[in-house]
């Protein structure tokens, strides 16, 4: 059997045609199904349903073979213990910090509202800036409007979530896409399998989403 792990939403809705490609298909629309093991149309192929942020420990320990996870989600996962093998060049943002449009750079600590927190730690660190961080799980936005932080670091896009709120993107940290991962014993246990998957998956990627 091969587990592929994936969260639900545009990785999901972007990695289908990808794995359609390799003639995997799921047998029920896991957007719809609340079922969190999708079989597909090839009998020993089957699909986890995971929390983004859960796609590289499911690999990692190897209760899924493969997964499909942001660089963003990588970066602050951090660690050695997994194959990063192909860039799928999909969900395409970039990982900022952003703050409020023209405030002034303040004098102390800067603090930092992220649900990155590594990503942060290192960022700062490499620039020998003492910071503040601010561990958050989600509307980040929000933190700068009230005084919980000065600046935030999440993913951009087009800029409309910064702009609703009165923010502006800053300095960029890393280009993001998502990639396929793969566990370090799979890759060595069933290594033909999955060197023609990735294979396939690479040219897939190349029809879908040329450079
Ligand atoms: P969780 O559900 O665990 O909180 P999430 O809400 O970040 O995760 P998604 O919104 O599905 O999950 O994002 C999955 C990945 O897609 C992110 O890790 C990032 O790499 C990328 N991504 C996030 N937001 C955007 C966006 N607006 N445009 C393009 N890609 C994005
Ligand atoms: C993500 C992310 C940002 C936003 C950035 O959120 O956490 O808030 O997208 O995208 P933008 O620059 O295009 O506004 P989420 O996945 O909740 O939002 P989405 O589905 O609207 O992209």
């Amino acid at each position: 059997m091969l587990t592929i792990a994936l969260s639900k939403g545009r990785i999901l809705d972007d990695t289908l045609p990808l794995l359609a490609a390799a003639g995997i298909v799921p047998t029920e629309n896991p957007d719809k199904s609340r079922k969190l093991i999708i079989p597909t149309t090839q009998e020993d192929v089957r699909l986890l349903i995971v929390r983004a942020t859960d796609v590289p420990t499911y690999v990692e320990h190897g209760a899924a073979d493969l997964g499909v996870a942001g660089k963003d989600v990588l970066l602050e996962y951090g660690g050695q213990g997994l194959y990063e093998p192909l860039d799928l060049r999909i969900a395409r943002c970039k990982l900022m910090t952003a703050g409020a449009v023209g405030a002034p750079e303040p004098k102390g600590r800067l603090r930092v509202a992220t649900k990155f927190v590594n990503v942060a730690k290192r960022y700062y660190a490499e620039q020998g800036r003492q910071v503040d961080i601010i561990k958050l799980y989600g509307s980040m936005e929000l933190a700068p409007l009230v005084g919980l932080a000065d600046k935030i670091i999440d993913v951009v896009d087009t800029g409309n979530t910064l702009r609703a709120n009165g923010l502006e993107a800053q300095e960029l940290i890393a280009h993001i896409s998502s990639r396929l991962i793969v566990n370090k014993a799979s890759m060595k246990m069933q290594h033909a399998r999955l060197q023609a998957l990735i294979d396939t998956l690479r040219e897939a990627v190349e029809t879908h989403h040329p450079h």
